[in-house]
């Protein structure tokens, strides 16, 4: 099979490297790819969202299968396209894209349908929401409605950092069009865990579990960035949590969808705060999260491409998932200022030394290839992945190549897997 891979970061070069263990196979191309994904597969320079010119490639190149790594494309209707052109490709249709897309539809959707979530209000008007953060209380949680790179969401300490927020997002608007509508909901106390399922609108299968980190620096302090580390499994969800996520969130998510005539086909990504009172939705995503889909799919035993034609054949009841019983770690190295703005070009050292270790891949994300160099050209430069029996050689393992690795400004934090250990202690 001809595939290709839509995107650049850590996800999309895990999943070229999962496909291309996939007898199924045959070529792969990415667009646009990244220095690493080069290594792998034919990229092309075409932007994740300009689906005319992918649809065009895709269309010339014969591709039999397209995989979508991020969520802009899919909420542009990327998936729509290509199903009209009479092509296949794996992730949701823009109708439920929205469930990413737009906090407030999903939120609409989780209050319809019972699913356990964090009250909230919604807001079109800056006054009205204003006034009503007068007779709240801190800490509260303000959402800019649309996508905003994973930037739209302020957990606010003080009701004068949410005003702010609320001014920035709605009127300022600095996430554009992002901010025409907020949601304003209660703060959730927990540990944060992110279930990935495969689901083809009926059936719904849960991949292993992971725990991202968010927050800039060591201790979760710092700003939010896209993740900086992941691991898998993540033992705060034990397997009577993972059934009650499956029975009380995801089934009745996808049910949820197809009773108002929506039939989500793909990667669906709930992320859950582990509250004293169960596990609640903070959001939803439509696609593998990165850096989790970096510690989850080296876990996969099964073929994936084989999975990704059972979800869209809407055959996946048939479909039987295999996960090796190991543990796996993600550390990402990223630029100086990452998550605000950093520099690029800066050569990267140590790459060739690092992939000499064993049980591990260095994934790329903002990487770019420079001559005989290659060198960073992102927020998230790398994600250096390692696995192991247990979760502390994973670790032991990703930290020997990140301390191999070099570039100028590199940061990275120290403290991947922390929680689960302490959990373990
Ligand atoms: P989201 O994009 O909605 O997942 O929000 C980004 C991050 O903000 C989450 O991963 C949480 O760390 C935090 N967050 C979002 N909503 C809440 C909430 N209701 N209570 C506490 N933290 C939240
Ligand atoms: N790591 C979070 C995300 O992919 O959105």
């Amino acid at each position: 099979m001809r595939v290709l891979v839509v995107g650049s970061g850590g996800r999309e070069h895990v999943l070229v490297w999962k496909l291309m263990q996939s007898p199924r196979v045959t070529k792969l191309y990415c667009a646009p790819g990244n220095a690493g994904i080069a290594e792998l597969a034919e990229c092309t320079p075409i932007a994740a969202d300009n689906i005319p010119a992918l649809l065009n490639f895709a269309l010339h190149n014969e591709i039999e299968l397209t995989v979508v790594g991020p969520e802009v494309p899919l909420t542009l209707g990327i998936v729509d396209a290509f199903t009209a052109a009479g092509l296949t490709i794996f992730g949701p249709d823009q109708c439920a894209a929205q469930l990413e897309g737009s906090k407030v539809f999903a939120k609409q959707l989780m209050q319809k349908y019972q699913i356990p979530t964090a009250t909230s209000r919604t807001f079109t008007v800056v006054e009205k929401a204003l006034a009503y953060l007068k007779k709240q209380t801190a800490p509260i949680v303000v959402k800019a409605d649309g996508l905003a790179a994973g930037k739209g969401v302020v957990v606010a300490t003080t009701l004068a950092e949410a005003e702010a927020a609320v001014v920035r997002i709605m009127v300022e608007r600095e996430f554009g069009h992002a901010g025409a509508r907020v949601v304003i909901e209660e703060f959730l106390e927990g540990e944060e865990v992110s279930v990935l399922a495969f689901t083809d609108g009926e059936t719904v299968v849960p991949m292993v579990s992971s725990q991202d980190h968010k927050a800039a620096f060591d201790n979760d302090t710092g700003p939010n960035t896209g993740g900086m580390g992941a691991y898998s499994p993540a033992p705060v969800l034990t397997d009577i949590l993972l059934a009650q996520v499956e029975e009380e969130i995801l089934q009745p998510t996808i049910k949820g969808l197809r009773a108002e005539g929506i039939i989500f086909k793909g990667v669906l990504y709930a992320g859950l705060m582990i509250t004293a009172s169960g596990p609640k939705v903070l959001e939803y995503n439509v696609r593998f999260g990165d850096p989790e889909c970096q510690v989850v799919l080296p876990r996969l035993k099964s073929d994936l491409c084989a999975i990704m034609l059972a979800v869209i054949n809407k055959n996946l009841s048939e479909q039987k998932i295999h996960w090796h019983d190991n543990h796996t770690a993600c550390v990402v190295m990223a630029s100086g200022g990452y998550p605000a703005s950093y520099p690029k070009g800066k050569v990267i050292k140590g790459l060739i030394e690092a992939a000499e270790l064993e049980d591990g891949y260095v994934f790329h994300a903002g990487t770019a290839k420079k001559g005989k160099n290659i060198v960073t050209n992102g927020g998230r430069v790398l994600g250096v992945t390692a696995w192991g029996d247990t979760l502390q050689s994973a670790l032991d393992k990703a930290y020997l190549a990140v301390n191999i690795i070099t570039f100028p400004g590199a940061h990275y934090r120290h403290d991947i897997g922390q929680k689960a250990i302490a959990r373990t202690m």
